[in-house]
């Protein structure tokens, strides 16, 4: 066998490459062939320190080895179970395992493939939910501006990011947006949650106005907004989402796709903010990003409003072949292990005030504009280039990965978060690596 870990593809074109600017790409391309712990292994054989957990979900670090090996052995015992009318063991023991770690109104677990999964299947189910309930009025979805749900239609719908939604045509109808929350003139380089913007969430009350709770059936939001690129929620505002929601009878959905298993010191954010969802949404970290593999969570009340009629008949018509999936459940029960073994789930909590202390040091850095961080996230905003927005901090992202630090860019910000393994010395040489990167003049 040849050497894999040295080699190079040698022709680019036929993959059109996700949210990638191709064309850039495969002149300069940048390739990982191998990853461990913290760090990833560039084709070019350099070690790149892993700063933002891949795309937010491999929260454990990189090629662990409970998981590693649980999906070894299920491969080889169980590679497949029919999803619909059959199951398998680890399906029913992964369910009870999340029900334990989440928030205690949740009761019961819908699997799906990714996080845009997620959020179909939680907007669906909310639907549903209204109309078994006999509130066949309530088809309004109500989302934010900025927020990130995914790339499905439901997502970009109730999602509030203009670049994923301007090519797509009308998207769903009958959706509103609250304003996102973001006011950089009274919040900047806030340190955790703000102190302003928690009346935000009384638009909440002017849009149900409008258009009459009767109408809604509910609000989705993600509880710290990651990839329209961290957007901390004001001190109070999730708080007051849900009392809005509870007074109207609208379902509360929390997507927490980037928020879940551990990333704020919690094992979901909900247990953060102790502000109680009646839908939970997410992927990414549940199999530490090893396997594609989503879960939403439910309470009893609307698991159970769905379960009459006659017994032999289906009480929900959705789910998708690979619901469950045993491989991707065996990889979660890895990843649960592995998270319960070394404490990630809470570890952030330790971390975070060295965290918020070393990415506040970079205030000083030239074309800062604002700094924010909560539990082991932080970001980075940059003044942008004149007529050239993006590009400062796309060249932030090219020479933090030329120096062997991975960051990520949206707009003209740069978004943390890396594996909740990180030590403090890595907190040190990624903060060090950044100043270096954000001092050239980029
Ligand atoms: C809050 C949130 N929801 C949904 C998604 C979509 O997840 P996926 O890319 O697995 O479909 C993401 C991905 O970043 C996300 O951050």
């Amino acid at each position: 066998m040849s050497n894999r870990l040295n080699s190079t593809p040698n022709d680019l074109r036929a993959f059109w490459m996700p949210f990638t600017a191709n064309r850039q790409y495969k002149k300069e391309p940048r390739l990982f062939v191998g990853a461990k712990d913290m760090h990833y292994t560039t084709h070019d054989g350099r070690q790149v320190l892993d700063g933002t957990a891949g795309l937010w979900c491999v929260n454990a670090g990189h090629c662990r080895p409970l998981i590693t090996e649980a999906i070894r052995e299920q491969a080889g015992e169980l590679d497949y179970a029919p999803a619909f009318q059959l199951g398998h063991p680890k399906a029913f023991e992964l369910a009870n395992r999340l029900i334990d770690i989440a928030p205690d109104n949740m009761a019961h677990v819908l699997y799906t493939n990714s996080g845009s999964e997620s959020v179909e299947t939680a907007l669906k189910v909310a639907l549903a939910y209204q109309r078994v309930k006999g509130q066949g009025s309530r088809t309004r979805l109500i989302g934010r501006e900025r927020g990130y749900h995914g790339v499905n239609f439901g997502g970009i719908s109730v999602g509030g990011i203009v670049t994923n939604r301007k090519m797509f045509g009308t998207l769903l109808t009958g959706v509103d947006h609250m304003p996102h929350t973001h006011q950089p003139a009274k919040n900047a380089f806030s340190k955790g949650t703000p102190e302003h913007g928690g009346d935000l969430a009384d638009e909440l009350e002017r849009i149900v106005t409008l258009h009459d709770a009767s109408t809604i059936a509910a609000v989705i939001v993600e509880p710290v907004a990651g990839s329209t690129g961290v957007l901390i929620p004001p001190k109070s505002y999730l708080q007051r989402l849900r009392d809005i929601c509870t007074k109207h009878g609208i379902l509360l959905i929390f997507d927490e796709v980037i928020t879940g298993f551990g990333r704020l010191g919690t094992p979901f954010a909900s247990q953060y903010f102790d502000v109680k969802p009646d839908i939970m949404v997410t992927a990414k970290g549940l199999t530490n990003g090893v396997i594609p593999m989503g879960a939403v969570f439910v309470t009893a009340e609307i698991h159970d409003a769905f379960m009459q009629g006659p017994e032999h008949m289906i009480e929900f018509f959705h789910g998708y072949t690979y619901s469950g999936n045993p491989i991707a459940c065996a990889a979660a029960l890895g990843s649960l292990d592995t998270y319960r073994d070394e404490n990630l789930l809470t570890r952030a909590a330790e971390l975070a005030p060295y965290w918020e202390e070393k990415l506040h040091s970079l205030r000083d850095c030239p074309n800062v504009i604002d700094i924010r961080n909560l539990g082991l996230i932080g970001a980075i905003e940059l003044k942008p280039i004149d007529g050239e927005p993006t590009k400062r901090a796309f060249n932030a992202f090219l020479n933090a990965y030329n120096d062997g630090l991975l960051i990520r860019t949206t707009g003209d910000i740069i978004a943390l978060s890396p594996p909740l393994i990180i030590t403090h010395a890595q907190i040190d040489e990624l903060f060090d690596k950044l100043r270096k990167v954000l001092e050239k003049n980029i």
